[in-house]
């Protein structure tokens, strides 16, 4: 269930044999404001609703392919966590009820649905608000000892538990089996035999040695949900409970269980079906996954700095487009192998007749969740309502853009002292079309201390890290980095590798960073230029 977008055609894909600009990854531009005032976000929504609008009228989308009005009944909604706005992160949302539904109820952003193993991120996100990522590195065995006297029925194919790292458990990189084959052991709802559990997968055969490749297993979210247990002494629903839907205030999510089902869209699902509850059991409404998604980008739950160790891959797949992480299925968007790519932090999950889909683009500042019910009895595929949403995100990034030239780019000081940014024609950043300081024509100086003509300097800076600053707004630090635009082009071996570069070569008073002080209204009302000891104000 990974998307299927070919691309995220962003920037014109250049061929091989010309010059390309090679930008820092994941230092493009900042988050755009994403904020459903505003005329350009109400723009974007309007196009993406016209686009739903075609697909379930014709059943399918000319470039992402087919899905089946006539039986999925879905929502969706996209939202915003830069701004921290958890009470109400929604900026977009569709929702609709197939002709075939059997249940009367409308799909709304407050209908709940079951959401299969996107179940596994709740597990996950429980863990690192309760115990944190200093423990991604402990062998499960230290969490649960009775792994290590688990007779090994198995003999030599048994599972190393004490190589087995909680945080492989999380990556899917245990190299475990899909679930626990005892019969009694795990059923949707309610908590496992944990007894019965460790005797029966404890003992099952290895497929892979841990940290090889990834493999998806719902038994290692169950594994990690009994070491939570015994650390918390409380059921995983409660940790969950507590941890997450209480302080995030979403009233309508819950864990499944035998007694009391709330009401779901379409008929219920057997809660006595065997299946790991850690990996299989929330139910949710898109409404309470945007509040989850905003709170992970908005690191409301977590330390940022955490949240910013958590959303990376942890290894690749067989498409190297498509990584794996804590639990997340990642999306490299990207229109060839060295453009600006895009990453989106996904899980999508399955149960039943149910299906979801949530994905998070800190690139973009937000994210987007679909939930799903298909009256045929098999889950529908969200490939194309995901592709529709993701490919939005591509505009998103160009709004980003724009921004960032609004707020940025111009001319900076007088006469004598003077600084030029530009919007970068051929990618992300911001040019330096001119820098002089002292009479002095910088560009000139760096181009030389990099051993190049300024004619072929390619002077960009990127957007780093932000400051509150002493001023009425914050300050922005981007960070340069300089390439030579007649460099020879390795023939057939896409190269980017200015990140080995930045601070290379630059001579003494070499510019490494600028910081932007923004006004009240967010926009660069200054520059400041500390390898030159200067500030500049804005010109025009
Ligand atoms: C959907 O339902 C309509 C009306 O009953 C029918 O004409 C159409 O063929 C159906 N489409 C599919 C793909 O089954
Ligand atoms: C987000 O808002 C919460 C509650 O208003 C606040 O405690 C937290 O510090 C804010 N986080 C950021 C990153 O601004
Ligand atoms: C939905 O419809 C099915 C089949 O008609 C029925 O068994 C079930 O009870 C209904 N569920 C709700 C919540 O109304
Ligand atoms: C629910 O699942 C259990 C366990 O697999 C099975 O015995 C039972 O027949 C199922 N019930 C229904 C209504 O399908």
């Amino acid at each position: 269930m990974l998307l299927s977008l070919p691309l995220l055609a962003l920037w014109p894909t250049l061929s091989l044999a010309v010059y390309q600009a090679c930008p820092l990854i994941q230092a493009y531009y900042p988050p755009p404001t994403l904020v459903k005032s505003l005329d350009v976000i109400k723009a974007f929504t309007d196009k993406i609703t016209a686009t739903f609008d075609i697909i379930i009228r014709t059943g399918k989308h000319d470039v992402f392919g087919e899905i089946s009005p006539n039986t999925t009944s879905f929502s969706v909604v996209m939202f915003s966590g830069a701004n921290n706005e958890t009470s109400d992160p929604v900026f977009f949302s569709y929702h609709y009820t197939a002709p075939g539904a059997r249940n009367v109820s409308k799909v709304t952003g407050d209908t709940v649905f079951p959401i299969g193993t996107l179940t596994q991120l709740f597990t996950v996100y429980t863990w690192l608000a309760k115990i944190g990522d200093q423990a991604w590195d402990d062998p499960i065995t230290k969490h649960l000892p009775e792994l290590k006297s688990v007779p090994a029925s198995a003999g030599e194919q048994a599972v190393a538990w004490g190589d087995v790292t909680i945080g492989a458990l999380a990556s899917h990189m245990a190299g475990i089996s899909r679930s626990c084959k005892s019969a009694n052991a795990c059923a949707l709802g309610k908590a496992c035999d944990k007894q019965d559990f460790i005797k029966s997968f404890g003992s099952a055969p290895a497929l892979f040695l841990p940290d090889t490749t990834p493999i998806l297993s719902n038994a290692a979210f169950q594994l990690i949900a009994f070491a939570l247990t015994s650390a918390s002494k409380k059921p995983l629903s409660t940790t969950m409970q507590e941890t997450l839907f209480r302080p995030l205030k979403m009233t309508q999510s819950s864990t499944l269980s035998e007694s009391k089902l709330p009401k779901l869209f379409g008929p219920g699902l057997n809660t006595s079906a065997p299946g790991e509850p850690a990996a299989l059991s929330v139910l949710s409404t898109t409404f309470n996954l945007a509040l989850l998604g905003s709170s992970i980008l908005g690191s409301t739950l977590l330390p940022a700095a955490v949240t910013r160790r958590w959303l990376h891959p942890v290894a690749a797949t067989s498409n190297l487009r498509n990584g794996v992480g804590r639990p997340w299925e990642i999306y490299h968007a990207g229109g060839s192998a060295i453009a600006p790519v895009v990453d989106i932090f996904l899980k999508g999950g399955e149960v039943g007749a149910y299906s979801s889909y949530m994905g998070l683009s800190p690139d973009v500042g937000g994210g987007f969740a679909i939930l799903a019910y298909d009256e045929s009895g098999k889950a529908a595929d969200l490939n194309v309502h995901a592709d529709v949403i993701a490919d939005g995100l591509g505009d998103l990034v160009v709004l980003a853009a724009k921004e960032a030239v609004g707020r940025y780019a111009g001319v900076y000081g007088a006469s004598g002292d003077v600084v030029e940014f530009k919007a970068a024609r051929d990618g992300p950043g911001l040019a330096v079309a001119q820098l002089v300081v002292g009479g002095k024509d910088v560009r000139g100086e760096m181009a030389k201390a990099a051993g190049m003509r300024v004619e072929n300097l390619d002077w960009k800076v990127y957007p780093a890290m932000k400051y509150k600053g002493k001023g009425k707004g914050e300050t922005h630090q981007f960070v340069a980095v300089v390439q030579d635009m007649s460099a020879l082009v390795d023939a057939g071996t896409p190269t980017c590798i200015t990140w080995m570069t930045v601070g290379a070569n630059l001579g003494p008073g070499g510019v490494d960073r600028v910081l932007f002080e923004l006004d009240g209204k967010g926009v660069a009302a200054s520059v400041k230029i500390p390898a030159r000891g200067v500030t500049l104000t804005r010109a025009k």
